[in-house]
Order: structure tokens, then sequence, then C-alpha cells
């Protein structure tokens, strides 16, 4: 399929920039180019940001009517390009086309939900403490931002941020993983279609991550950093981001553990523990990392997952009937095989799969029994690796479930409805899919607590991240 969309510049200030440079685009199911891209300095960032910080008050004074039609503009354009955007998401992700099918709908529904939350950034009056006094709050936009976005969802993690700053009227200058700059670049390419002002919304593709996000984060014109990524380089942005207090929002790693109680209708689990583990083979923050399930229901659990598990379909995205793709890069699989071979080595069962395949495809696998101090249990895998681990009673699967110094998804599965309330309440989870695998979308707030990050994004709260709360006391 030829891909109008593909595009190879990065975009500052209205204009496609070429930069003296480039760096090539690998598809992760062939290891073939795609594209080579724009790869730009630190000193190109410095000018992205300098334009997104004067085309700032135009754009924070437009009227919210008006930023709400271009935003939904944008958003008409996005689905209308559906399956072109698709393409180039499974080109440079892997995932499984049908997986990027689904996010090109969920990218953009944050792009429609927050075109008409741009509306809606009510302030509030306060009932006044004194005689003759009138007191009340407005929301106003916090001014130009940066986003730093993953490779895991090229779309839905650029629009989940650049919609709302763009509807509280800030100015944005986005890097995107350099892995998958392609789906970054088709949005910009729409946004552009779409007649946002120049320098409203800014791309900059390039390799030195490190350098960008350096300046990205520490730059004075910019007012909030917003990123999605590993815990240790939010640790690291947000110690940079310190100098000038930028107002942050960080999604982070997790460590979702996932409750199978002795009450649990174990089909359902069993579809929602597919879905949980192994949506873009497990290279998701909210991905459940550690199967937690009670000892009386185990055994059937485990079979029952088992079977389910070795129906997938592994293979390269782009064909029919596949459900599980390649990792990101060798670097993933290596983590993978590193935490499989760990758990082995503790005494865990390998119940199927347990093996690299070529490229950086790996085996959807289950391991049975496995020691709590393994390093799945205490590191992110990011794979398509389900550890089942073992408890008697409740209060033990809680325990294990918050020993963790993560805190993003939790997922559990109980009929009982005493027990839903209970176990709601006491995990320790920014998120709690209560009998399901799958717990994200537009209108409700995804983020986490402890380590796990900082900042809601999606529903009403989304937007107040890009506001600041001003309160006038008129006398
Ligand atoms: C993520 O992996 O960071 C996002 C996953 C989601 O939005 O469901």
């Amino acid at each position: 399929m030829s891909n109008t969309l593909i595009t190879d510049k990065s975009y500052i200030n209205g204009k496609w920039i070429k930069g003296t440079q480039s760096f090539d685009v690998i598809n992760p199911a062939t290891h073939k180019v795609i594209a080579s891209v724009a790869d730009l300095t630190v000193a190109d960032c410095r000018k992205a940001i300098d334009h997104a910080y004067a085309a700032w008050p135009g754009w924070r004074d437009l009227e919210a009517f008006k930023r709400s039609n271009l935003i939904m503009e944008w958003f008409r354009r996005i689905m209308d390009a559906k399956n072109e955007l698709a393409h180039i998401m499974t080109l440079e992700s892997g995932k499984p086309l049908a997986e990027s099918l689904k996010e090109v709908d969920y990218g953009a529904s944050f792009v429609e939900w927050f075109a008409e939350e741009a509306k809606r950034a009510y302030g509030e009056t306060i009932p006044a403490p004194k005689m003759g006094q009138r007191l009340l709050t407005i929301r106003q936009a916090v001014g130009v931002v940066s986003a730093i976005t993953p490779w895991n969802f090229p779309l839905a993690m650029i629009t989940r941020k650049v919609a709302p700053a763009l509807a509280a009227g800030c100015t944005v200058v986005l890097r995107p993983a350099s892995q998958t700059p392609l789906t970054a670049l088709a949005l910009a390419l729409m946004a552009h279609q779409s007649g946002f002002p120049p320098g409203v919304f800014n791309v900059i593709t390039g390799k030195d991550s490190k350098g960008i996000g350096q300046e990205l984060a520490t730059n004075d014109k910019i007012r909030k950093i917003s990123f999605t990524g590993s815990t240790e380089v939010g640790r690291s942005l947000m110690q940079q981001a310190a100098g000038t207090i930028k107002k942050v929002s960080l999604e982070l790693g997790g460590n979702a553990p996932f409750l199978v109680f002795d009450d649990a209708d174990i089909d359902a689990a069993v579809k929602g523990a597919i879905i949980g583990k192994f949506r873009n083979s497990g290279q998701t923050c909210v991905s459940v990392n550690r199967f937690l399930v009670q000892d009386g229901i185990f055994d059937a659990f485990a079979k029952k997952l088992t079977t389910a598990v070795k129906k997938l379909n592994v293979g390269n995205g782009l064909d029919d009937g596949v459900q599980v793709g390649p990792l990101i890069n060798q670097d993933g699989v290596d983590k993978v095989k590193a935490h499989v071979t760990d758990a082995l080595d503790r005494g865990a069962k390998l119940l199927t799969g347990g093996k690299a395949k070529s490229g950086f495809f790996y085996q959807p696998t289950v391991l049975a029994d496995v020691d709590v101090k393994a390093l799945v249990a205490q590191e992110e895998t990011f794979g398509p690796v389900c550890a089942l681990f073992r408890f008697k009673k409740e209060e033990e699967g809680i325990a294990m479930a918050n020993d963790t110094e993560f805190g993003l998804a939790a997922y559990f599965y109980s009929n009982g409805v005493n027990r839903c309330w209970r176990v709601a309440e006491q995990i320790e989870a920014g998120m709690v899919g209560i009998n399901t695998g799958l717990l994200s979308n537009a209108v409700a707030p995804f983020g986490g607590i402890k380590q796990s990050g900082m900042g809601r994004e999606g529903s009403k709260h989304g937007l107040d991240e890009y506001t600041e709360l001003k309160y006038l006391c008129f006398e």
C-alpha cells in the first residue's frame, strides 16, 4: 500500500524542515528501512520553542469556540485517514493492524473530547467571607508546553497530551520517540491541513533524545512538560524541570497486578488476561505484569490461560489474523529473555512458550508458580509473558499486589460485590479494572500514583493539567 501520509521532515512554525542529517526508521517486523527522517538538533529545538512562544498569545486569546472548531477539524481529518494512519503505525511500531486501527479510534477520541472541552474551561464563584467582596476563579492557559511521547502508542500518546494543551490555549513543541516519528509527522500534516496557525503545534524529530529532552525540560519559555515513558527518564526530566519550576505531568512505568480470586468467573478472567497482557505484545504501561491467582482456582486458571495463549497468532502485523507482533527492538527481546531465564532459574514452571523467535519476535509465554523475588515480579517486563503467582488469603493477595514502588493500573476478577469494593479501595493504583482487562478511554482519568507518575490525562481533569487556576478578589 502506498501511503501519502509518510513524510520525512520535521514541522516547525508551519513549515517542513529537512535538517542537515537524517536517521532511519525501521520496521521491527522485517528490519527494513521505512523512511529516513530529519535528525534535528538542540538548536533546532530551541527555534521551535521560540516560535511556539511567539504564537502563544494569539492562540491563547482566540475565542475558545474557534480553537474548538480547529481541533474538531483535526479530529475529522484523522478519522478520514484512519487506514493510512494505521498502516504507518503498524509499519513503524510492529503492532497488528487491527490494533493500529483501534488506536486511531482511541487516539482520535482524545482530539474529539478536548475539542469539546475547550468550551468548558469553567471557573467558579466563591461566597466571600467579607461584606462587599466578590471572589471568583478563572482558568488560563499555562503557556508553551513540551510533550515527549513514547513508541508504544505512536498516535494516542500524542493526542492525549497535544489535544488538551491546544484546547486550553497552550502552544506545543512535541518530541515523538525516534522509533515512531512517522505517525507524529502524519498528525502534524493533518493539523497543518486543518488550519492551525504557524507555531501553535511543532514536531521535532531527532535521535538526540537526551539533548532535546534537556532543552524541553529546562528552556524557560516552556511552562509545562508532559512526558510518557520510563520512571528513570521521568525522574531525570522532573529534576531538570525543577530549575524553572515548570508544571510537570508524568505517565511512567507500571507493574500491574491482575488478581483472580476464587469466586471469579474463570473464562471471563482468561479473556481479560489476554487483552490485559497481549495488547501491543505486552508493551504498554498498563500491561499486566503479575498474575496473582488464589490457590483454589490457580490450576484451572493456569490451564485455561495456557490454552488461550497457545492459540495466539504471532507474526508481521500487516498479515491477516496476526494478534501478536514483534517487540520494538533487540533490547526489548533481551529484557524478556532475561526475565524468563531468571524466573525459570528460581523454580518457575514453563507452561508454554519461553523462547525468542527470529528477529524481534518472542513466543507468547506462560510461567506458573513464579517466585515473588523474580525479575518478572520486580520490573516491568514489557513483553508477551504471563507470570503466575499463587496466594491463599485475600489480604495476602492485596499485600502482594501493593508490594511494588509502582501504582499505575491494577486489575482483579471477583463476583463478590463486597469483595469488589474492599479490594478496589485497598489497591494502590491510579486505575483499577474490576472484571475487565482494558480500562483506557478518553472520558476517564488516566494516570498513576507512587513512582508511576503524577497528573491525569483524558477526562475533564485532563484539561486542568494545561491551565492555571487564577483567583480574583473584587472589593
Ligand atoms: C501506555 O502504555 O502508556 C498507554 C496505554 C493506554 O493508553 O492504554
